[in-house]
């Protein structure tokens, strides 16, 4: 009989910080101290903290041990598994003041308690190699009760109720994109998962794929049923092998367990999956350039319309939508919509995952309701600015995005709050600088990247990236001119080919630009001359 169980993250940050040796090593001190009956491993998904790792949780005390060594195990293994006493000097503090009997539980902990956890609700918690841990935790009931109880027409209403939008970047609403696809009559539909997850500092959809890969496999399920599309498609970039494993071993096992294939339930219902691989372009996030990539052509993207909900891939209507949007699906069609459309505010309902990085302390992955405020999750949950620094803003929204100040850091977030100042939401991807970075800087890795990535289609994008990339070289080397300061801080207006708004490039816009402007406002003061000198 198991009387204990120790979690040991799996995520790519721990994996690279020796996570799986960790565990074999576990194992084998629980085989020589005769253990192995009573206490198991469980490999799972990232916690969140990945700032700590790598980190393991032992049950039922819920002891959280941060920063494991591969020499600390055997310690774990003998004074705790064995003895019953913890392991204090690995004990996660939140405060290095508090002594073992002020630790407050996990949940209880400032980087937790205020976080919802909806997308990210297994992650951390089941062993994603495992179906029947996914099962337990009332995985693929949604899709049971989808496919025998509702018909596609109450799905796609019990999505437009709970208000989900597309947590992709866009933010499209996502019951009114399937009911298009639904519209369409076709010999063929496809669903397409985006995990393509390009975005510079964004690891939500890798997580979320490391650690509960099969929601999103029964979100893609209840989206062809939804739809009528018999067949789905994952791309996502090689870059992510654990990623890609896990996948892939989910989808056999869900086949095996008739999950996926012909009649599902027993139903007429049948549907199948498998994974593309990307290369690793950022551009090939793009729905049109990745429906592209897919067919085995080169990723570019093309104009819209036709939107893919009306020709998609190969040609027929497709739906398509990023990892976490999926991973909210199931939990939707189990509460409710109302349960769903409770959280968040107005415009944007339930929560949203943010990988928090760059000059943070916990540096991690967090999920909060929508409304939330960024000083909230930058000094409550993210534990504030290392090094007793000054907070100077959070990049948010990808290459595409912008940088927001001190003094917006009251904005409750959610899609249209942070596109009025400037910003937008994106995928999730929350970069903080301190006060020791360059806005400049800062903006030119961003420019940097656009360039690179740039597939080369259209002229603003191919030429004027590189040229603004020029001008901000020419600041930063100290050569810049008030001429080069002012091209590159109006440099929005260039007319893009895929946006409504006026970027100077629809697929690597600038989060640069808004740096700039951003840095600009901040010193406004300053002479102008003396302005573009020093920066
Ligand atoms: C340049 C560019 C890159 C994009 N990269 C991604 C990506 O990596 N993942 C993603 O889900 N959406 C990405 N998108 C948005 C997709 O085009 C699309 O809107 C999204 O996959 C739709 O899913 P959703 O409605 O669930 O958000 C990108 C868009 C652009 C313009
Ligand atoms: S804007 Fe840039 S990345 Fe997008 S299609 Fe044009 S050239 Fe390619
Ligand atoms: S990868 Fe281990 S806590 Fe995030």
């Amino acid at each position: 009989m198991i009387r204990s169980h120790v979690l040991i993250c799996g995520g790519t940050g721990c994996t690279s910080g020796g996570s799986v040796a960790i565990g074999d090593k576990l194992q084998q001190e629980l085989n020589r101290l005769g253990l192995a009956e009573e206490i198991k491993i469980v490999r799972t998904g990232c916690f969140g903290l990945c700032a700590l790792g790598p980190v393991m949780i032992v049950y039922p005390e819920g002891t959280f041990y941060s920063r494991v060594k591969i020499e600390d195990v055997t310690d774990i293994a003998e004074e705790h598994l064995l003895k019953g006493r913890i392991v204090e000097r690995l004990v996660y503090k939140e405060n290095e003041e508090l002594d073992m009997s002020q630790v407050p539980a996990l949940g209880e902990t400032n980087f937790y308690k205020t976080q919802l956890r909806v997308a990210l609700r297994n992650c951390g918690v089941i062993d994603p190699e495992n179906i029947e841990e996914y099962i337990a935790m009332d995985g693929y009931q949604a899709l049971g009760k989808v496919l025998t109880e509702m018909t596609p027409a109450q799905v796609i209403d019990v999505m437009k109720a709970s208000g989900l939008r597309g947590r992709g970047g866009a933010g499209f609403p996502t019951g009114m994109k399937w009911q298009f696809a639904a519209a369409n009559e076709a010999d063929q539909k496809y669903v397409v998962c985006n995990a393509d997850e390009g975005d510079p500092g964004a690891f939500m959809d890798r997580s979320i794929l490391e650690g509960d890969p099969h929601a999103v496999l029964e979100a893609m399920a209840i989206a062809g049923y939804a739809i009528g599309a018999s067949k789905g498609y994952i791309y996502v970039r090689a870059e992510y092998p654990i990623a890609v494993s896990r996948l892939q071993i989910a989808i056999d096992q869900a086949r095996e367990y008739g999950l996926l294939g012909e009649k599902i339930f027993g139903t007429d219902f049948s549907f199948d999956c498998e994974i593309r691989l990307g290369a690793g372009a950022f551009v090939c996030g793009e729905e049109t350039a990745l429906l592209t990539s897919i067919e085995g052509n080169r990723g570019e993207p093309r104009n819209k319309p036709p939107f893919p909900a009306n020709k998609g891939l190969f040609g027929k209507p497709t739906i398509i939508n990023n990892v976490e949007t999926l991973a909210n699906i199931p939990q939707i069609f189990l509460k409710g919509a109302d349960w769903f459309a409770s959280m968040g505010t107005e415009d944007s309902k339930g929560t949203k995952v943010f990988a928090l990085g760059g000059a943070i302390n916990n540096t991690g992955l967090v999920e909060i309701p929508l409304g939330t405020t960024l000083r909230h999750i930058i000094y409550d949950i993210g534990g504030g600015i290392p090094n007793g620094r000054q907070f100077k803003a959070v990049q948010t929204g990808g290459p595409s995005g912008g940088c927001i100040p001190a003094s917006m850091l009251d904005t409750p977030i959610d899609y249209a709050n942070l596109t009025r100042i400037g910003a937008m939401m994106g995928s999730g991807g929350m970069i903080v600088t301190d006060d020791s970075t360059c806005m400049v800087d800062f903006a030119r890795f961003f420019l940097d990247f656009t360039v690179d990535e740039s597939c080369g289609k259209c002229t603003p994008c191919r030429i004027g990236t590189r040229r603004l990339l020029e001008l901000l070289n020419k600041i930063t080397e100290g050569n810049g001119t008030i001429e080069a300061k002012s091209s590159a801080t109006t440099s929005r207006a260039i007319p893009s080919a895929h946006s409504a708004r006026p970027r100077p490039t629809p697929c690597s816009p600038p989060s640069s630009i808004s740096a700039m402007s951003m840095r600009h406002t901040l010193l406004k003061s300053a002479a102008p001359q003396a302005y573009v000198r020093n920066l």
